[in-house]
């Protein structure tokens, strides 16, 4: 099957923030198999490549992309062992992820219940280790098959190779652009899930005395909590959290303590701390402020809805501001969370 090639395409029709210009060249993709041949294509142009998921963690430039972009929609769902306790499964990288959550939790297995109802695409989940409500992918996958654009081959990689951190892998970082991530494999259990659960999640629990815990539980818990509090990108754009959570060392928390001692901060391993962005944002006085057309969500300060911006440039100008604010009032430098295409 050859693919189709289509031209000068408005990319904010595929990203969830709706901004931004056109992609010189556009393709689908539904096999491994047909990777090689447009790589090869587009280096043969010198034609640079970016691969796209479901669009909800990518933000587009004005001026678009001059190059090939690739929508990843490889298929496969795949139970590929089983031992007494757990299950291994390996799913083509462009399933939608939350069809993969649903589908593991009709199984009954439990690993990946908390990361219900994440838009986007199973490939990109590693990309940026999509975390929530207690869990990281990182925690459940074995392995991935990704095409190396440096040797031309489809290649394994371990839960090691991709150098996982908080909303971080290699893929977006040392070896970004390098791999198209073709089917993830990750380990679920069939034991139940077991407490202590994120603070928001035990608490819609305790109010509704819900003391049987299984993956549909659960996933029904987070689906409720993310309904009431993360906007739903299909009415109003948005790439869910815009910043990271901001890491500090020991040092630093000390010293915020002592202007601000209600700062809420969490333990991370090697004496760092996890300071939620929301809150600092919230502090600056910023929540649900409106800012050339992005809109500070009322909800959770750390999401940026497009409510009537109409460009990227907007959009930067505003997050120009919002780091600024954060970085005057507590000396922290935000960072962004979405990929530019
Ligand atoms: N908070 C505020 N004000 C706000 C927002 C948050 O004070 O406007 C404080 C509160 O103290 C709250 C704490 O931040 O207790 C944590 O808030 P929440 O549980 O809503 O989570 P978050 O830190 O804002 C992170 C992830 C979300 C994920 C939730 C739940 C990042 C960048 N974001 O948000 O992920 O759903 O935890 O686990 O780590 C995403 O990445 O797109 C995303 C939605």
């Amino acid at each position: 099957m050859s693919i189709t090639i289509h031209t000068d395409v408005p990319l904010k029709n595929y990203v969830t923030m709706r901004l931004g210009g056109r992609a010189r060249f556009m393709a689908d993709l539904h096999s491994p198999s047909e990777i090689h041949e447009i790589v090869q294509r587009a280096k043969e142009q010198q034609l640079p490549v970016f691969v796209l998921g479901g669009g909800s963690n990518t933000l587009v430039h004005d001026d678009g992309y001059q190059g090939l972009v690739l929508r990843n929609r490889i298929p496969g769902f795949e139970v590929i062992g089983e031992t007494a306790s757990d299950v291994t499964i390996k799913v083509g990288a462009g399933e939608s992820w939350d069809d993969v959550v649903r589908r593991t939790v009709e199984m009954r297995l439990s690993g990946i219940e908390a990361l219900s109802a994440i838009p986007g695409t199973a490939g990109a989940a590693p990309v940026q280790n999509i975390g929530a409500y207690g869990q990281e992918v990182a925690e459940t996958l074995i392995s991935l098959e990704a095409y190396d654009e440096q040797t031309s081959q489809i290649v394994t990689l371990s839960n090691a190779d991709c150098l996982f951190s908080y909303r971080n892998s290699m893929f977006r970082s040392s070896a970004l652009g390098r791999y198209i991530i073709t089917s993830i494999t990750l380990r679920l259990f069939k034991a139940a899930p077991a407490p202590p659960f994120y603070k928001a999640v035990q608490e819609y629990l305790d109010e509704r005395s819900t003391t049987l815990y299984t993956p549909e539980v659960i996933r029904q818990a987070v689906m409720a909590i993310r309904a009431d509090k993360l906007p739903d990108p299909k009415e109003r754009p948005n790439t869910g959290s815009f910043f990271k959570n901001a890491i500090v060392e020991d040092w630093q928390l000390n010293d915020l303590k002592k202007d601000y001692p209600d700062i809420p901060a969490y333990d991370m391993p090697d004496q760092l701390y996890k300071i939620p962005t929301g809150w600092l944002i919230e502090q600056t006085g910023l929540k649900g402020q409106l800012l050339h057309g992005m809109r500070v969500h009322d909800k959770n300060a750390l999401v940026l809805i497009n409510e009537s911006a109409t460009s990227y440039e907007d959009l930067a100008t505003a997050r120009t501001e919002i780091i600024g604010a954060v970085r005057d009032k507590f000396r922290i430098q935000i960072s962004q969370e979405p990929l530019e295409m």
